[in-house]
């Protein structure tokens, strides 16, 4: 099997910003309530014309400009979203279009919050077993396309963005271990469900009416912490690493108490974990991406480094990679 490893990192976040003091001019909060259950300040929110697909292509350019590679030499794009432009064709597809990845065969993964390592995951195997030389991993998502904004529960959540890395072989660290979970049973916690299906055949449905995001946020939050805490240790296990060797953990930002409460369970400082919700909110499956980005621009993450990235999203999907940096 080859070596895998990120060799290049990317993000776009939209320039608009949503601060907790302008929701609070739409929906009954306040600044104080969501800085202390969530650690949330404020969110990007993306232009109306802005698809996801432009916000992939945006963070996928990012990763390029930041690697040896050109566009023309990409052998795969995976894009993790739940928010593609439309249901088919994939906002892979596009992307390979807008950047011209000609070689490339490309294809959407849905796995909620937990996209991003479903979907490096998924690379690396292909690049593991020699049947592509590289891969392009794309997480964007307009969450707040989704969301009913008359809705306090959820609105102060989540925010727009994306983020993307590019895999290839590496002679030295890379992706060390792997751990994805999901458990169905739970699907029903969190997810966009229309009332009824939407066919033109059934003259009652309004068309015109969107389903938004319905989540169990307390239920959520009693799932997450061990699905997390229990994901970053396996991954340790596989990856022969114990906990107390890895310099930094990237984690899902869906709530600062939900990191704090991982970081105690799982028995590691809270100060290795990497935060930055304060700023973007809960961006869906881009948040591990991009929170990786910022802590390697940051210098929080250096060569030779283990990293420890940690996800969890309705599905409910959980995941962990262990990773020891290579550049
Ligand atoms: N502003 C003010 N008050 C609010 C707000 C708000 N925005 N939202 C809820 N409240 C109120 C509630 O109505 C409730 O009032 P009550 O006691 O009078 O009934 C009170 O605050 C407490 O509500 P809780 O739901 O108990 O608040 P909690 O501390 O659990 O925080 C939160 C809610 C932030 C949603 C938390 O449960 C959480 O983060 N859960 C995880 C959610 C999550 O991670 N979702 C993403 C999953 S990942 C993916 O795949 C997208």
């Amino acid at each position: 099997m080859v070596k895998v490893g990120i060799v290049a990192l990317g993000k776009y976040l939209p320039p608009k910003k949503m601060t907790n003091f302008d929701l609070e001019k739409i929906v009954d909060t306040s600044d104080e309530w969501i800085m202390a259950r969530t650690g949330i300040k404020e969110r990007r929110i993306s232009a109306l014309e802005e698809k996801t697909s432009d916000i992939a292509v945006k963070a996928a350019l990012d990763a390029l400009r930041n690697s040896s590679l050109k566009a023309e030499d990409i052998e795969a794009i995976f894009v993790a979203t739940v928010t593609p432009d439309s249901n088919f064709p994939s906002v892979a597809c596009l992307v390979q279009k807008a950047i011209g990845a000609k070689k490339a065969f490309a294809y959407d993964i849905s796995a909620a919050c937990s996209g991003f390592l479903y979907a490096m995951t998924t690379a690396k195997q292909f690049i593991a077993t020699g049947m592509v030389k590289n891969a392009l991993v794309i997480a964007a998502d307009r969450f707040t396309t989704i969301i009913d904004w008359k809705d306090r529960n959820t609105c102060v959540l989540f925010g727009d963005g994306g983020g993307a890395c590019v895999l290839a072989p590496v002679k030295e660290g890379g992706i060390l271990s792997d751990y994805l979970i999901s458990d169905g049973e739970c699907a029903s916690l969190m997810g966009v469900v229309p009332d009824k299906v939407r066919t033109p055949f059934d003259p009652s449905v309004d068309a015109a009416k969107l389903p938004y995001v319905v989540m169990n946020g307390q239920e959520l939050f009693k799932k997450a912490v061990p699905g997390m805490a229990e994901a970053v240790d396996i991954a340790a296990e596989k990856a022969g690493i114990p906990l107390d060797q890895i310099k930094c953990v990237v984690p899902h930002q869906a709530n600062d108490r939900i990191i704090a409460s991982v970081a105690k369970r799982a028995g590691i400082d809270k100060e290795k974990f990497f935060i930055n919700i304060d700023k973007y909110g809960n961006i869906s499956a881009a948040s591990v991406v991009v929170a990786l980005c910022e802590a390697v621009e940051t210098g929080r993450i250096k060569k030779g480094d283990r990293v420890g990235l940690v996800v969890f999203g309705a599905g409910l999907v959980a995941a962990a990679n262990i990773v020891e940096w290579s550049y």
